[in-house]
């Protein structure tokens, strides 16, 4: 009976308490008052620019979507408001092979918020690429980036071997090299390789097997950015998540350089009965190109759990076509044009060399007859780094325990 009273009045006690507390969030000077100026500004969200908005009269800039920042180094230590600074693109840099126009330029959409004009470091400089006051309204890092490389069996020792002693070692848990044999000395390296078991032929059907495959194990991975890349390209992380810093990943980004001066075009057979064509621009995938997630998740329907493939088959066009198909011509985003990924296809040694470090991908081709490398002197000769990867990668990282500049210290 005494542990009973003692509890109901503690109960009356509490409840009093409650009663009270209530009465005090009931009175308003009691409640605190917002302080605005505490509160982070809104964050814009820019969009790109929609296909079917593109203005008529651009004939000398089809895509009427580049925006090439002003003439100097790319913005690494720039502050990003001032990004999307520019003039238009004239038809001399619009070209293909032409002269690299300007050192590591950076195409943002035109739809991106634009402020006074904002000098960055000094011009022409190579800006260190590490501990630079970067400042992004979402910092990102490194673990954000899913890095898919696209290779095949026959490859995995001329070309895996070179990327894993390279630019791999520094983006393991996030790099992932999508595959079609099993291969256990491979697997000894400790990277992630994903056997897609699609065929090992170089056709369209067993290279969008492993799109599709990479399209799904992005989504799953919970990342905020896919970037996919090709068993011959170097990848300078630090550009890369320079570049993705600029864009929030919930924004629809497709970020890539287009293989062509104007847009494919093909027969709709996705959303009409093949009749019609429609014309849209894709990245060239084997310079690598990157798509945010939230653009990723809109393309589930046509890409995702083999959709891909099916897609792809409608269409009859290869891998990276299909991409830029459902982004440009069925979800009408549009890819953001950027000459910081290189292919193979391209004239590599025209890159200046002082603006290397500054670019996103990097790729080599031809040693047999004519060889098609980046033009840069360092580390190792041409016979000992054909592919300029090695010396790229010293320059970049010079603590590496292979790069001779260290063991020339010791
Ligand atoms: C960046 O530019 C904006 C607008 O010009 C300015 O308000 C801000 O202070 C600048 N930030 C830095 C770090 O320079
Ligand atoms: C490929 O096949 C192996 C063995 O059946 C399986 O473990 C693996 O999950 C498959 N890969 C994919 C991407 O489905
Ligand atoms: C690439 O450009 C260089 C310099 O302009 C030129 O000498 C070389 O022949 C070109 N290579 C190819 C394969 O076109």
């Amino acid at each position: 009976m005494h542990l009973a009273s003692v509890g109901s009045s503690k109960l009356c006690f509490l409840l009093s308490l409650a009663f009270c507390g209530l009465l005090l969030l009931l009175i308003p000077a009691f409640q605190p008052t917002p302080h605005q100026a505490d509160l982070p500004p809104p964050r814009p969200h820019p969009r790109p620019a929609r296909v079917g908005k593109r203005p008529a009269n651009t004939p000398r800039n089809p895509g009427g979507l580049v925006v090439p920042l002003q003439e100097e180094g790319l913005t690494l230590g720039h502050n990003v408001s001032s990004v999307g600074q520019g003039r238009p693109r004239d038809t001399q840099t619009n070209r293909e092979g032409g002269r690299a126009p300007i050192a590591g330029q950076r195409d943002l959409p035109n739809t991106r918020r634009r402020t006074d004009s904002h000098r960055g470091p000094a011009e022409g400089s190579l800006p260190g690429v590490r501990g630079v006051g970067f400042r992004s309204r979402e910092p990102l890092e490194p673990k954000d980036i899913f890095l898919a490389v696209k290779t095949t069996r026959k490859y995995h020792k001329s070309r895996l071997e070179l990327l894993l002693q390279t630019w791999v070692s520094r983006a393991r848990e996030q790099t992932f090299i999508f595959t079609d044999g099993e291969d256990k000395e491979l697997r000894k390296t400790g990277a992630n390789i994903i056997n897609t078991n699609c065929s090992a032929a170089h056709t369209r059907q067993a290279l969008c097997c492993k799109m599709s495959v990479e399209y799904d194990k992005f989504i799953e991975s919970q990342k905020k950015w896919f970037c996919h890349l090709d068993d011959d390209n170097y990848v300078v992380l630090p550009s890369l998540l320079v570049l993705l810093s600029s864009y929030h990943h919930s924004q629809d980004v497709y970020l890539g350089r287009p293989s062509l001066d104007h847009p494919i075009e093909a027969a709709e057979r996705v959303k009409a009965d093949g009749s019609a064509s429609v014309k849209f621009w894709f990245a060239t995938g084997g310079a690598g190109f990157c798509i945010s997630r939230g653009l990723a998740l809109k393309m589930s329907p046509w890409a995702s759990l083999g959709n891909f493939i099916s897609t792809a088959e409608r269409i009859r066009l290869p891998d990276d076509c299909t991409v830029g198909y459902i982004i440009e011509a069925l979800l009408e985003v549009s890819l953001t044009h950027t000459r910081l990924f290189h292919s193979h296809l391209e004239n590599l040694t025209r890159l200046p060399s002082n603006t290397l470090l500054q670019q996103v991908t990097l790729s080599y081709g031809g040693f047999e007859n004519r060889r098609n490398v980046v033009s840069i002197g360092g580390a190792f000769p041409l016979v000992e780094d054909p592919s300029r990867f090695k010396t790229v990668h010293c320059l970049l990282y010079p603590d590496t325990d292979w790069c001779p500049s260290k063991n020339q210290h010791h």
